[in-house]
């Protein structure tokens, strides 16, 4: 069922939004021109989503250990103990847990965002 959860223009860009919708704790974020929606509870000890950062994260090169930073936008990571998830599937990045964060479809019609829970 679609939610409209607020307007396009009150989203700050890589600033997750928490909001409770029907009793749902749900994060909400934009990154340039895309919205995501992701459950705003970490799968690990429940820390909430929206109160980690939206950035990058550093990508193994080669296998002698070089590192370089990538994702930009793209890495939704815990404030509590840092795991880091895909901000669009919800999956952990790199093998840390085979848990997801579950994910919304988002659609955006007239500035007003709307998420189907
Ligand atoms: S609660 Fe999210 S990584 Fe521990």
């Amino acid at each position: 069922m679609e939610h409209k959860v607020g307007r396009l223009d009150a989203l700050t860009d890589s600033s997750p939004l928490a909001l409770n919708v029907d009793g749902r704790p749900l994060g909400v974020c934009k990154v340039g021109d895309k919205v995501y929606a992701f459950r705003n509870m970490c799968p690990h000890r429940r820390a909430p989503l929206a109160c980690g950062t939206v950035e990058g994260t550093m990508v193994p090169v080669s296998r002698a250990g070089e590192f370089k930073y990538a994702m930009e936008g793209q890495v939704l990571r815990c404030p509590w103990h840092g795991w880091e998830f895909s901000i669009e599937t919800g999956e952990s990045l790199f093998g840390v847990s085979d848990t997801r964060v579950r994910t919304y479809p988002v659609v955006v019609r007239d500035g007003d965002v709307y998420v189907d829970l």
